[in-house]
């Protein structure tokens, strides 16, 4: 019985093999990272900066189900989304997910200069929810023993991959985009001292969850 299932600590989500996120509903299962509500916000504040654009270029770093991509594209129609992950047990789940969408799916490195290389200086919008969680965190058993570990976990201060993250937005972007990057909520100034030392943003700034602890950092690129 699915009570008994849901009773050893499997996500709900796996159960039912849905998880809605915004206006739309994702096919999740093992291997793939189960969205979560605080991201919403995330793609919300994308969406009002990307809201006066008819056709603006927005890539999703850390794409997972794709909850991020699909949401955009599903929400702003004109928008031209790229969604970058590189988890073999999840691009299934993202490429069944975007199936219905315009949603470009690049398997690769969200933090390597090497993966779509030919968007350097055109990208409006990056988003992200990249693993964040330091090594050691004490977890549910929902996530210790379902959410993929590279999904959750990035090095002993999690912020293993938000390094890279800046680096490469800050490539990606053209001059007035912006980006949003989730992360854990003991990094409410980290992330945002980040995104000042790397000297490439401006206007940056850190938004709360729904529960009121900090969440996403948020900047707008400057002009070289
Ligand atoms: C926290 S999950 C978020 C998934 C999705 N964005 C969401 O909000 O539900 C992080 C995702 O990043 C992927 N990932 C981790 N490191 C990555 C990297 N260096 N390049 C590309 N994807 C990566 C993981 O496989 C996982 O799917």
């Amino acid at each position: 019985m699915l009570a008994d299932r849901r009773a050893q600590r499997i996500p709900l989500q796996y159960l039912t093999g849905s998880a809605p996120f915004r206006y739309v509903e994702l096919a999740v299962g093992p291997g793939v990272f189960v969205p979560r509500p605080e991201t919403e916000l995330l793609v919300g504040w994308g969406l009002d900066a990307i809201a006066g654009q008819s056709r603006p270029l927005v890539v999703d770093l850390c794409a997972g189900s794709g909850a991020i991509a699909v949401a955009v594209a599903t929400e702003h129609p004109g928008a031209v989304v790229v969604a970058v992950e590189r988890s073999a047990d999840a691009l299934p789940w993202l490429r069944r997910n975007a199936a219905a969408t315009s949603v470009r799916i690049v398997e690769g490195d969200a933090v390597s200069p090497a993966t779509v290389p030919d968007l350097d200086g055109h990208v409006d919008a990056v988003l992200s929810n990249p693993p964040y969680v330091p090594l050691g965190t004490p977890v549910s058993p929902e996530v210790a023993d379902h959410d993929p570990p590279a999904a959750v976990f990035a090095d002993h201060d999690g912020l293993g991959v938000i390094r890279g993250l800046v680096t490469r937005a800050a490539a990606l972007l053209k001059p007035g985009g912006v980006v949003a990057i989730e992360h854990d909520d003991t990094h409410g100034s980290a992330v945002p001292d980040l995104l000042r030392a790397s000297g490439a943003f401006t206007e940056v700034a850190d938004h709360d969850d729904l529960t009121g602890r900090p969440r996403f950092a948020t900047a707008r690129r400057l002009a070289d």
